[in-house]
């Protein structure tokens, strides 16, 4: 059984289950462990993590006189806060279909990616950036997010454990543009945006590598030089010409945490501009979404529950909003049971309600037989989402289905 607690309530002989934050917050690599050091609860202590799951069945309880959460507790009250985000602005129609826009886009970032690459070796070898090519690549980004955003955020979402930081660059480049949207900024501001994002892990080049894809437990001394990496980014931005003030902004405290336990400075609420709280948001979904050197990546859908339950204190309320707005409670590409007894897969968001998506419908669990797939808009629909389903338990190519 699960539980929820703070960490100053942890004690030696309780079974981690989870940490709750992003894997760039805290120096621990293992999924679960029993907490047997009390080097690794000072750690956990120190390192700005608010909460950890533990299991009681696998390790010590809290004392009765602490307060834990269950996992129902928390399934609901997640449930409940993205709902929140329906409050927010219509979603802007694309203008054309995933199918239409997807070779375009395969295109734009596959041209991105080596444009990025070259740009950061440059950076590795300590020269100034050359931003000319990569500007005109952000305006294709955002005119590709214009037309469809769903084409470009789901082949962004594609990397391997090799091209990372690369590609990690171009998708929170889109989704800086993809939310900036959302949240009714000009047109001027989401190039920006878009550049900000691009240039926002630059500094990560000056990290060793085995250090920056270590695959284990980081020391203290391997936590700090990866936490230098805003500081090293914002130093090579100032040195490059063309670079504007929200590309070193976001650089320097897109790490930073609503409640002040982020880095490099500690800062808190408003003092973070707001384009640091969006790249705050879009960096974070990214990596938790991405395939590492020492971990597999989460599903979209899974993705924002997991900051769900973490925003409080660490992403600004509104922002994050905004942000399941953009991606959806039931993201593109989530496979999802329908009333009907249908097996679904989320093609398109809809501009209705974040419960209605358009998906494709393509085999009956009645029969356990795929059936003639179908694009149901289930604003229009009779019928409903019964619940997500497990993707991989079912083994179906779900990206070939959704035609990316
Ligand atoms: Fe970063
Ligand atoms: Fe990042």
């Amino acid at each position: 059984m699960l539980k929820k607690i703070h960490v100053k309530d942890v004690k030696q002989g309780m079974f981690l289950q989870e940490i709750c934050g992003s894997w760039m917050d805290h120096p621990f690599w293992k999924k679960s462990f029993t907490l047997t050091d009390p080097q690794d609860i000072k750690t956990l202590n120190e390192c700005g993590i608010q909460e950890i799951w533990i299991d009681i069945e696998k390790g010590i309880d809290v004392d009765s006189s602490v307060t834990a959460e269950s996992e129902e507790d928390q399934k609901n009250k997640i449930e409940n806060s993205l709902l929140q985000a329906e409050k927010f602005t219509p979603k802007a129609i694309p203008r054309v279909s995933l199918q239409e826009e997807v070779d375009k886009a395969r295109l734009i970032h596959s041209k991105s990616k080596a444009a990025v690459f070259s740009m950061f070796q440059e950076a590795r070898m300590g020269k100034a950036l050359q931003l000319t090519e990569v500007t005109s690549l952000v305006d294709e980004i955002g005119q590709s997010i214009s037309r469809n955003p769903e084409a470009f955020l789901s082949l962004a979402r594609l990397k391997t454990k090799d091209n990372y930081t690369y590609l990690h660059s171009v998708a929170v480049c889109a989704l800086m543009i993809a939310l900036g949207k959302q949240m009714g900024l000009e047109e001027n501001l989401l190039q920006e945006l878009g550049m900000a994002g691009l240039l926002h892990d630059v500094g990560k080049m000056m990290i060793p590598e085995d250090v920056l894809n270590k695959p284990g437990r980081l020391t203290d001394d391997e936590f700090t030089v990866i936490k230098n990496h805003p500081q090293r980014g914002w130093e090579i931005l100032k040195g490059s010409p063309g670079v504007n003030e929200m590309a070193l902004e976001v650089c320097l405290h897109h790490h930073e945490k609503m409640d002040g336990s982020g880095y490099p400075d500690k800062l808190s609420g408003e003092a973070i501009s707001l384009f640091a709280r969006m790249g705050a948001v879009c960096d974070v979904y990214d990596a938790i979404t991405s395939v590492r050197c020492y971990k597999s990546g989460w599903e979209p859908a899974e993705a924002i529950r997991k900051m769900a339950e973490w925003q409080e204190g660490h992403f600004d309320k509104n922002v994050f909003h905004a942000f399941v707005k953009t991606i959806g409670i039931h993201p593109s590409g989530t496979l999802l049971r329908l009333k009907s007894g249908r097996l679904a897969v989320v093609i398109q968001q809809s501009e209705k309600s974040l419960l209605t998506p358009i998906v494709k419908a393509f085999f009956s669990t009645k029969s356990n037989a795929p059936i003639e797939p179908e694009i149901i808009d289930l604003a229009k629909s009779p019928d409903a989402i019964q619940c997500a389903e497990d993707a991989a338990k079912w083994g179906f190519d779900l990206k070939k289905l959704v035609g990316i």
